[in-house]
């Protein structure tokens, strides 16, 4: 698949190609590469990316989330879906220099107004915001999920929709993501799988029986 603005795709093309050199550092590194993730774009991938993409024309939503900007590479398959949805895109990063990254990337494919970048702690950020969210992304490090859907949970729209990444792969993830799936679980109100597309994507809807015509 291609987008259909050759802006995004150039700098679509510019991440493939930083991705192959990454991947082959990362070979080249072995165990210690974990030490050294912060170098890397850690993206979602292709498959995830497309299909995040299309969930959002999909559905419309008005107002989504991401947890986890890193170097913008899932940012530009939000923005230039919500671009077409007339959407507004929060992205959320720790990490400065990434979060700049992102933000001159997303310049150079002219979809940097829909996007709102907030640089800081997820934790202290969600805490900040009153929602609504009618579509998330959670793709941070892997021990703040389940914090994480703790604060945006309650901020969510009826018939939200939720992406989480990384509920499969890598295996080191698993007892944080574990936590998450559960907290997610517990919740009523919210229906859920676990998709193997990329990672592993758990697929999260906010489902009000109460709203249900039977
Ligand atoms: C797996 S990467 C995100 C990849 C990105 N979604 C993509 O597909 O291109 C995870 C990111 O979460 C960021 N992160 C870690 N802790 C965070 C926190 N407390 N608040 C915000 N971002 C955080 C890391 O700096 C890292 O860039």
């Amino acid at each position: 698949m291609t987008f259909d603005d050759p802006r995004v795709q150039a700098v679509f093309e510019g991440y493939q190609a930083r991705l192959e050199t990454d991947a082959a550092t990362m070979r080249a590194l072995g165990p210690e590469g974990f030490a050294r993730r912060d170098e890397f774009l850690l993206p979602v991938g292709l498959e995830a990316a497309w299909f995040l993409h299309s969930l959002i024309v999909a559905r419309a939503p008005k107002r989504i989330l991401e947890l986890g900007t890193s170097y913008g590479y899932s940012t530009l398959f939000l923005a230039d879906a919500a671009r077409k949805v007339g959407a507004q895109l929060v992205t959320m990063e720790l990490a400065d220099y990434k979060q700049a990254h992102a933000r001159e990337q997303l310049e150079a494919a002219g979809l940097a107004d829909v996007v709102d970048f907030r640089c800081g702690d997820a934790l202290d950020l969600l805490a900040q915001d009153p929602g609504p969210w009618d579509f998330v992304l959670v793709d941070l490090w892997k021990e703040l999920y389940q914090p994480c859907f703790d604060l945006f949970y309650p901020k969510l729209s009826d018939e939200a929709v939720l992406c989480s990444d990384n509920m499969i792969e890598p295996a080191a993830a698993r007892p944080s993501v574990r936590k998450y799936r559960e907290a997610v679980r517990a919740k009523a109100d919210m229906q859920t799988a676990l998709l193997p597309i990329g990672q592993g994507i758990e697929l999260s809807v906010k489902w009000n029986a109460g709203n249900a015509k039977l």
